[in-house]
């Protein structure tokens, strides 16, 4: 996409630039002009009405691609809207608002018959593998039920099944005939890997594919994974809360807040050089050689406790209740993602700038100054002429 383009659609948009200027800042900033983008997310929100005329804003404008091939992490803690990103994308449910397209194509404006061909191209798999499958159904009719949906013949469904149980690692002789119940977690989510890639997608979207299981099972199925990435050319959008997992497989990572992207950056640049405090705050919660899970996950809850609730998120930064350097402009200004780096973005008014004084900074009060800048080791570092 050209600069003019851009600049169009931000005018249109009225996002390109806050209240307080920050010039180059817009939603859409960190969205690629890339032939190979083949899904593209823009200003995607869904809301769903509760009780008593509330409303849950699960996400509110959240944006990005992922390239061909390439495998995006979307991180962040447990109700901020990674799983409602994911469903939206498969329209299930169709979001409030937004676009979501494959090859620029516009999913929510399809007709029926060319959303049903869309969505072949885009499958999901889920937490939790073993009622994720039906009970009641033999494996290789689990597996087949989507080739039988496209018509494919009897023959031909029993090759493929057979085919894509040995590609996850599984004897089809063993398998096919046995249910759900009789395989262990692990054994199941090859099966629902199976039954996700015997079409032949081109976008799994694996939503936290491996939080339900044992340690050990865990590397089993990142590594498989990875080898079905690699075998079937895949382009992957891997959600999970937990940022040590996200670490190895992803190229890209996008951190996500009650409902907004913080930031997205290189996978290697988001883990040495956080520019988000949540991003920080996250960071640093990943438990180390010499530190228990339980001192870390201790920094998300020290950090000004609970996420807020998405049905009254706070004004401006949604992360100003929990973060060590909001100033007043955090209260009244939303962030807006700008470019900090080569391929890294930031919505963050005062971003950090050194990864080691963020872990500390995330983890005790912070005195402020007369501007209303915090003192002490986090100081927001100038974002003009990045
Ligand atoms: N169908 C729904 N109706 C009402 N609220 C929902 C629904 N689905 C999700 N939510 C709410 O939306 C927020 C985001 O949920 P979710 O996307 O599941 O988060 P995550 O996957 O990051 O844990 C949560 O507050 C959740 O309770
Ligand atoms: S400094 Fe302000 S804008 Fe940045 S994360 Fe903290 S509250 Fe949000
Ligand atoms: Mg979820």
């Amino acid at each position: 996409m050209t600069d003019l383009v851009k600049d169009e659609r931000q005018n249109k948009t009225g996002a390109s630039s806050g209240p307080g200027g920050d010039p180059g800042a817009s939603r859409h900033v960190q969205l690629r002009d890339a032939d190979d983008v083949v899904l593209s997310v823009e200003d995607l929100v869904v809301e769903f009405g509760v009780g008593g005329g509330s409303t849950v804003h699960a996400v509110s404008g959240v944006s990005f691609d992922v390239r061909r091939g390439e495998t995006l992490g979307l991180v962040g803690e447990s109700g901020c809207g990674k799983s409602t990103t994911g469903r939206s994308i498969m329209q299930l449910p169709k979001p409030t608002s937004g676009s979501v397209r494959l090859h620029g194509d516009n999913l929510g404006g399809m007709p029926s018959g060319q959303m049903r061909r869309a969505r072949r191209k885009l499958q999901m798999i889920f937490q939790d593998p073993i009622s994720s499958l039906n009970p009641r159904r033999r494996i290789a009719d689990i597996i087949a039920e989507p080739l039988r949906v496209w018509g494919s013949s009897p023959d031909a469904r029993k090759a493929k099944v057979a085919e894509t149980l040995e590609a996850v690692g599984l004897d089809p002789q063993l398998v096919a005939d046995r249910r759900p119940h009789q395989f262990s977690g692990g054994q199941c989510q090859r099966i629902s890997i199976a039954r996700a890639l015997v079409l032949e997608p081109e976008v799994l979207i694996c939503d936290e594919p491996v939080s339900a299981l044992d340690v050990s099972v865990q590397a089993q199925i990142l590594n498989l994974l990875e080898e079905m990435k690699e075998r079937y050319q895949l382009t992957m959008i891997f959600i999970s809360h937990d940022l040590a997992v996200v670490r190895n497989i992803s190229d890209r990572v996008a951190v996500m807040y009650l409902g907004k992207l913080c930031e997205i950056a290189p996978a290697v640049e988001l883990f040495d050089r956080p520019r988000h405090h949540y991003s920080s705050l996250l960071l640093s919660s990943i438990p180390s050689a010499d530190q228990d899970a339980t001192t870390s996950a201790a920094r998300l809850d020290r950090s000004g406790g609970e996420m807020p609730s998405p049905v009254s998120p706070p004004s401006g930064c949604r992360f100003r209740t929990r973060c060590p350097a909001a100033t007043e402009r955090c209260a009244v200004e939303e962030p807006l993602m700008r470019q900090v780096g080569d391929g890294h973005f930031v919505a963050c008014h005062h971003p950090l700038e050194v990864a080691e004084v963020v872990a500390s900074g995330a983890e005790g009060s912070v005195e402020r100054s007369a501007d209303g800048t915090p003192d002490g080791a986090l100081r927001p570092v100038a974002l003009e002429g990045v």
